[in-house]
């Protein structure tokens, strides 16, 4: 009986707030329950018709890192009105576990693949009490993309290897660099040339802010926010897509990017990045390059108009191609909300290519028809 009226109570629900038809960015977003969509930090993928998207759960009434419950997952077909599939992947009670409840799950991105049959979740994971010490990589998997997925390890990637475009002189220090002050000009020279992969060789570089790229030939990567926030790390992943192959290189060195989100256009790859700032928005980068593995380019910011300089109060976190559709791609970002984090709103926008730059325009209001105008 109790499930009879459960289920007449999601139908209504549905029926009733299943209304949404364009995209509101920055604005409490309601999914078919009527409830604001709660996957901060997210993900997008596509399978068979249905679009996922995983994000961060917060619950209500917590501040901070401290109101983490899991990942949870949410399916759409038209991208504007969402179903909750609920939390696939929770915090665990046992202290011992690495996901024990405390701990902290940041961006999680699944992909598909193909070989195993296997939905990939990675994430950054920190384990509790230890802030953002650990800046681990973490992998979980499931058979299904609305999960449940199996925490499967968490660790530093590229442990005892040097990247790709490394050289030779960097692999030793040149100068005692014990006394240099952070952020002197000499000291930012040293980031350039290895001082932090140096001090983390041995037990392998920093994950923290990242998302994961799986380009046309299945290869992935794993694009990760190292060496103390100041250089993006690029690191191949297993055919499998549950490990590392030790191939990595990085990009913009000392450049101070969080929150990479990666596309591709035309054969040429996009990468849209924030500032260091915390949970406070600050102005975007772009990059630009042929290959994953570089150069990348510098292009600065890819926001035009009022608040550009802020991201329009927001923070990259993912971006994906608009199913059926040539060069739609769409731009996902947070607007974070610390002292209420379950109450953080997205804020999703076109992007196009000018010039040959990523650009960002504000708008109030959107549907997928936006992409016909020329903006
Ligand atoms: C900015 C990052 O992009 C977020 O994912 C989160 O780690 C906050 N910093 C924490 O301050």
């Amino acid at each position: 009986m109790k499930l009879k009226y459960s289920i007449i109570i999601s139908l209504v629900c549905s029926l009733v707030f299943s209304q949404n038809k364009d995209f509101v960015p920055g604005k409490q977003w309601k999914d078919n329950d009527g409830v604001h969509i709660n996957a901060h930090g997210g993900g997008m993928l596509f399978i068979d018709g249905t679009y996922y998207w995983y994000g961060e759960y917060k619950t209500a009434g917590r501040a901070g890192n401290t109101a983490l419950e899991g990942i949870s997952c949410y399916t759409s077909k038209d991208l504007y009105n969402w179903h909750n599939e609920g939390i696939v992947l929770r915090v665990e009670e046992n202290p011992a576990s690495e996901i024990a409840k405390g701990c902290i799950m940041e961006r999680p991105k699944v992909v598909f693949n193909k070989k195993t049959a296997k939905y990939v979740m990675w994430f950054h994971l920190e384990l509790k009490g230890q802030g953002y010490n650990a800046a681990s990589a973490a992998v979980a998997v499931s058979d299904t993309p609305n999960g449940p997925f199996k925490f499967k390890k968490s660790y530093r990637p590229n442990k005892g290897v040097w990247p790709i475009n490394f050289k030779d002189e960097f692999k030793t220090a040149s100068i005692d660099e014990s006394k240099l002050k952070s952020w002197t000009p000499e000291w930012l020279t040293a980031v350039k040339n290895g001082m932090l992969i140096r001090r983390d060789f041995e037990k392998g570089q920093m994950s923290r802010d990242m998302t994961v790229y799986v380009d046309d030939n299945e290869k992935a990567y794993l694009i990760h926010s190292s060496e103390d926030n100041l250089t993006l790390h690029i690191s191949e992943l297993t055919a499998d897509y549950l490990d590392f192959t030790q191939k990595w290189t990085t990009v913009a060195p000392a450049g101070h990017n969080e929150a990479p989100a990666v596309f591709k256009q035309d054969g040429v790859y996009y990468m849209i990045t924030s500032g260091c700032t915390g949970w406070d928005p600050n102005e975007a980068r772009s990059f630009k390059s042929k290959s994953i593995w570089g150069p990348w380019q510098s292009l600065g910011n890819p926001c035009i108009g009022k608040d550009a300089e802020l991201t329009f109060y927001s923070q990259s976190t993912y971006i994906f191609p608009v199913q059926g559709k040539k060069d739609q791609f769409i731009f996902m970002a947070d607007r974070w909300k610390p002292e209420s984090p379950i109450e953080g709103s997205y804020v999703w926008l076109p992007i196009t290519i000018r010039n040959g730059k990523p650009v960002l325009k504000w708008l109030e209001k959107w549907d997928l028809n936006a992409f016909r105008e020329k903006r």
